[in-house]
């Protein structure tokens, strides 16, 4: 049962202020708790700030520039002067009401450095770092002052120069096709325009992972390289000129750096998270994390539609013949799509149409939802937007009592038109397109989630805005999409063995994934077959995180595999405790969890397109217990790329905390198991 957030310590904080030489410009440093992670902050001798990040006494991030241009007024960058700083210690203790791991430890030291223009303007803002044992976050706070009472962001300057070039993992920004894109291995010095987060491997095997945390109220940060291995901040823009326009005092979001040993060590990383304020919802308990069914995968593969007529999805018959499924294999949710008026024409940037409480006529709303609440079964509602987003928000209220009269715990949200065509239309009439990841729609995604919340509805949004960690703000923003999901696996171009590989230690710091996993089938449009064994599918309820799994697959083709089907039917998505046990981007990666409110513990490891072994220790279980643990994995002739994708070995043997396990992974693979806490 998710429990309310709660603050386990109160925080311990301590103020030092440093007294400040007075001979020369001051520098301001400070380090992470345990010393290893430090933060400087310079000025030159033409006054441009920049600040450094080392750890362990070798430089990560060389010194990199801090400032802004605007569309009205002069930049900042130059003749800058610190005027003071504060250091200041912090530790706490929070509980998630859902998540990957129950308690979060938030402890950093935080650095602010106040500065000022030298110039006429005399502008002053605080640039303050919060340095975790495990990376960086920084912001930039402008108070309110008389020569800024509107800010006009053209730009950031806010530069990251890495110490070295590295191996970086990184998906295009600002192409039509928004955050779905496979993701590029390149060197560092070869990435372009980048949206975050771009994971990176030093030389000498560093990580470093490159993101923003609390993104609200400003446009998303992409990156674009200037030289060497220089990136430099490259705001999402919105309709016109400024890309971020603000009044009176004003923030930017985090810009974060986790920095680790390892690319498990990145995952495990919670500084994201703890650069967000806590709950603002209160009482979230409506919000029970469980699997969902869905009315949807025989649409992504053309066989069903969304429009009315001959092959409408959403009729009354295969409502009820899901909701059976759903029922009998206690998956809780069933999401169906097509269900309401709008979808009859071309939608597809284009929801003039849409109509969020009005269903067709082969959808007998009332029925169904008597028919689930008896079968314990609730309906997932489905807002396409086709990017007419004030369209969409004109209807909130309707939309959202509709969803909460009628028992939805969630509802998906979509927004499917291509990049810079979001319509926005102002109250006095005035029309716009926006980018994805505008200011507007940074907004607008938070005023889905407080419509919403208002009627106790979570949110799961499709061509959304990056995670930044506001689901621990927000705690009904469940899931979102963000990446190239499984329905890519239905159409030509379909997702390469190595992609969940790369979004685990990228897309996935994010936070939750709504990526629909566990095709049996193996297969999409017109029988085309799937990159994967079966093995793999059932691996990825693990290796991928959303508090709303779906089982996406059709009930007639899990009917086929009933012994690989009993692990969905097992597998919690609610988590006490995750240990990634090993990974390397892009090539394969071994997942533990823990069940909340339980003590089994599931294990998930998804490999590239070649054959591989992977070992690990299971030292996580609880010592003296007896586990039994059911094992799916690949058969020995399984591979991807043949008839056998579908040989998977399922058998079960009892293991305990001092066993280590060696698993083979097969070309386009890898297994699943849960381990049952016997005495
Ligand atoms: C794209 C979404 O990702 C997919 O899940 C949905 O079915 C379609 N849009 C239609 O809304
Ligand atoms: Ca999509």
């Amino acid at each position: 049962m998710p429990k309310k957030i709660v603050l386990a310590a109160a925080a311990v904080a301590s103020l030092i202020v440093i007294a400040q030489p007075a001979f020369a410009e001051p520098v301001a440093t400070a380090t992470s708790p345990d010393g290893n992670v430090k933060v400087e902050l310079n000025i030159d001798g033409d006054g441009r700030a920049a600040y450094s990040v080392s750890r362990n006494g070798k430089l990560i991030v060389a010194p990199s520039k801090l400032g802004f241009l605007f569309t009205d007024v002069a930049k900042i960058d130059r003749r800058l002067s610190v005027t003071g700083q504060e250091v200041k210690d912090f530790d706490e203790s929070w509980t998630q009401p859902w998540g990957e791991w129950s308690t979060i430890r938030n402890q950093h030291r935080e650095l602010k450095v106040h500065l000022k223009e030298t110039t006429a303007l005399a502008r002053i803002f605080t640039v303050t770092f919060r340095i975790f044992n495990d990376g960086v976050g920084f912001r930039y706070e402008f108070p309110e002052q008389p020569n800024m009472a509107q800010t006009n962001i053209a730009d950031e300057l806010t530069e990251f120069a890495f110490a070295t070039d590295a191996t970086a993992w990184w998906k295009p920004a600002f192409l039509w096709n928004r955050e779905e894109y496979l993701y590029n291995k390149t060197p560092l010095s070869s990435v372009s325009n980048a949206d975050t987060p771009v994971t990176m491997k030093l030389a000498d095997g560093t990580h470093v992972a490159l993101h923003e945390a609390a993104l609200v109220d400003y446009s998303g940060m992409a990156v674009a390289r200037t030289e060497g291995n220089t990136l430099r901040a490259a705001l999402h823009p919105g309709a016109g000129a400024p890309k971020v326009q603000k009044k009176g005092a004003w923030q930017t979001p985090w810009r974060t750096l986790i920095i680790a040993d390892d690319a498990a060590g990145i995952y495990q990383s919670h500084l994201m998270l703890n650069l967000n304020e806590p709950n603002k919802l209160g009482d979230v308990s409506y919000i029970k994390p469980g699997k969902f069914a869905g009315v949807w995968w025989n649409m992504i593969k053309g066989e069903w539609s969304w429009a009315r007529g001959p092959k409408h999805g959403a009729t009354n018959e295969n409502v009820k013949r899901y909701i059976d499924f759903a029922s009998a294999n206690k998956i809780p949710h069933l999401l169906v799509e097509g269900w309401n008026v709008g979808w009859d024409g071309d939608w597809f940037g284009n929801g003039h149409d849409m109509d969020f409480a009005k269903p067709t006529e082969d959808f007998d709303v009332k029925m169904l939802v008597e028919y689930g609440r008896k079968k314990g079964v609730r309906l997932i509602g489905h807002h396409e937007t086709g990017g007419a987003a004030s369209h969409y928000e004109k209807q909130f209220d309707k939309a959202f009592k509709f969803a909460a009269d009628n028992n939805y715990m969630v509802v998906k949200t979509g927004y499917v038109t291509d990049a810079a065509q979001m319509e926005r239309e102002d109250d006095d009439g005035t029309k716009y397109r926006e980018w994805h990841q505008s200011q507007w729609m940074v907004n607008h995604q938070l005023r889905v989630l407080e419509a919403a919340a208002k009627y106790k509805v979570g949110i799961d949004s499709h061509e959304p805005v990056k995670g930044t960690g506001l689901h621990r703000t927000y705690p009904n923003w469940v899931a979102r999409e963000g990446m190239r999901g499984m329905e890519y696996n239905s159409w030509p171009g379909k997702n390469p063995p190595e992609h969940e590989a790369n979004i685990v230690f990228t897309r996935m710091l994010e936070g939750p994934m709504d990526f629909t996993p566990g095709i049996l089938s193996l297969q999409g449009e017109g029988g085309s077959n799937i990159l994967s064994t079966i093995a793999k599918q059932l691996a990825l309820y693990v290796v991928i995180y959303s508090p709303v799994q779906m089982a996406a697959d059709t009930p007639e083709n899990y009917a086929k595999y009933p012994e690989a089907f009993k692990f969905i039917r097992d597998v919690p998505t609610d988590w006490e405790d995750t240990r990634v046990l090993n990974g390397e981007i892009g090539d394969f990666v071994t997942i533990a969890r823990k069940e909340r409110g339980g003590k089994n513990w599931y294990i998930g490891a998804v490999g590239d397109e070649e054959a591989r072994n992977v070992s690990f220790k299971l030292d996580f279980l609880t010592p003296g217990k007896k586990y039994t643990a059911e094992i799916y994995r690949d058969g020995d002739d399984a591979d991807y790329r043949t008839e056998k994708r579908h040989s998977i070995a399922i058998y079960s043997r009892t293991l305990r905390s001092t066993d280590s396990l060696d698993m083979r992974i097969a070309p386009g693979g890898g297994f699943a198991i849960r381990l049952v806490e016997g005495k």
